[in-house]
């Protein structure tokens, strides 16, 4: 039988009653590694209850649940990497999947890192206005992950604010999307079809944030997602904003509002075609924010190693090369590319050239939000051995 391809978990995890959360396919609890010690999130699939009679039909339901859920698993692991030390800080880390005890009987698990923290929907629920730069800042990591997960021919096809965990809560900025569990490979698989994975055969995604070719059950490419990030971001910007609409004209910055009137248009055609173009748009916005809060002030950049300026100058354009090449390797906001872009930017003034305060300020933050508050982020012990029993 297809669950004999899962590997069993209950001896190295414990499971706990603590609820961390729950979705549509899944209840997500709090866990220990027993070889560690460290706290975990364990996803299991939720029990389903049967239909009468249906025997035959439940247990196709249930091989299918199966396979959604070790396709989701095999995704995220693919996504996050097998190296804890590489993990993108937007993505949350995947130890192992496999099946565990729960309630009396084996279930299909998802082990994770634990990523404390509320949901973008929590914060949305509670109606409270998200400062704009929050906003930019988030959709700037979601992009990211957006970027990194089109490179390798990945659809999300579930994009919305319950996939989306805040670490820093309230407005720390740190943002890792979860939940790849209905994504798709499309390339190596052709044309990706909403039903062809779910359960019962019921659309997983919620009305609101599917996309118009979503909706209608046509084939999905990576602008489906980039649809219902429009709808997302589109949703933070208002919240807690009950004004006219020339408030909000003035409220947001009009190349945010086209961004976000583009990302939502009813054909993949007229939206931005990848999300790098979109955090780009986002990252310009951003800086363009930052230097109204640091005008008059000149960039602080931080000393390196002193260089001629000719050796400078040629010193910031390889580390701009490399920022590019890690940009594709990882995604924009990987710490490893983001130190390239500030070795880049160091040399460039050193060179002479005339860097920005806002732009260093906007780079500055976001390493320090990659690399140093990231609760989530593993000890840095090699977790290879897992992923390989895992896969
Ligand atoms: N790694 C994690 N750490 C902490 N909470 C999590 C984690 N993963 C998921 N959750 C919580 O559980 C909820 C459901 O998880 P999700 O993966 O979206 O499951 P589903 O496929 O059922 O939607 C999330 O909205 C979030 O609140
Ligand atoms: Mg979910």
């Amino acid at each position: 039988m297809f669950q004999d391809d899962f590997p069993r978990l209950q001896e190295r995890y414990e499971l706990t009653d603590r609820k961390l959360g729950q979705g549509g396919y899944g209840t997500v609890l709090r866990a220990y590694d027993r070889r560690t010690g460290q706290a975990v999130a364990i996803k299991v699939l939720k029990n389903r209850r049967t239909g009468i009679g249906a025997a035959v039909l439940a247990a196709k339901q249930q091989d299918r649940a199966l396979l959604r859920f070790k396709r989701g698993g095999e995704i995220q692991l693919m996504l996050s990497g097998d190296d804890p030390r590489r993990v993108d800080p937007n993505l949350v880390f995947v130890h192992a999947y496999g099946l565990v005890r729960h309630k009396g009987a084996e279930v299909p698990a998802l082990v994770m890192d634990l990523c404390p923290g509320p949901t973008l929907e929590d914060l949305l629920k509670t109606g409270t206005p998200i400062p704009l730069t929050t906003v930019v800042d988030w959709g700037r990591q979601i992009a990211s992950v957006l970027f990194r997960a089109g490179a390798r021919d990945v659809v999300h096809r579930d994009l919305k604010p319950s996939n989306v965990i805040v670490v820093d809560a309230p407005h720390g900025g740190l943002v890792k999307v979860l939940d790849f569990g209905i994504a798709r490979f499309i390339r190596s698989r052709g044309p990706s079809r909403m039903f062809s994975t779910t359960i019962d055969g019921h659309s997983p995604m919620t009305g609101l944030y599917a996309s118009p070719e979503q909706r209608r059950f046509r084939p999905l490419d990576h602008r489906s997602d980039l649809y219902s990030f429009g709808v997302m971001l589109s949703e933070l910007l208002h919240t807690g904003l009950y004004g006219t609409m020339s408030e909000y004209e003035e409220a947001f910055p009009q190349a945010l509002r086209e961004l976000v009137d583009q990302l939502q248009a009813f054909d993949p055609d007229d939206r931005p075609q990848d999300a790098l173009q979109v955090y780009q748009a986002l990252t310009r916005i951003r800086t363009a924010l930052e230097a109204e809060t640091v005008r008059g002030r000149p960039a602080e950049i931080s000393a390196g190693p002193p260089a001629p300026v000719r050796r400078s100058a040629e010193l910031s354009r390889e580390f701009a090369g490399l920022a590019v090449e890690l940009t594709q390797r990882f995604s924009p906001m990987h710490p490893d590319t983001l130190e390239q872009r500030q070795a880049e930017l160091r040399f460039a003034a050193r060179a002479g050239e005339a860097v920005g305060a806002a732009e260093w300020s906007v780079l500055t933050q976001d390493y320090e939000r990659a690399v140093g508050r990231s609760p989530g982020a593993p000890s840095g012990r090699s977790l290879r051995g897992e992923a390989a029993m895992a896969g």
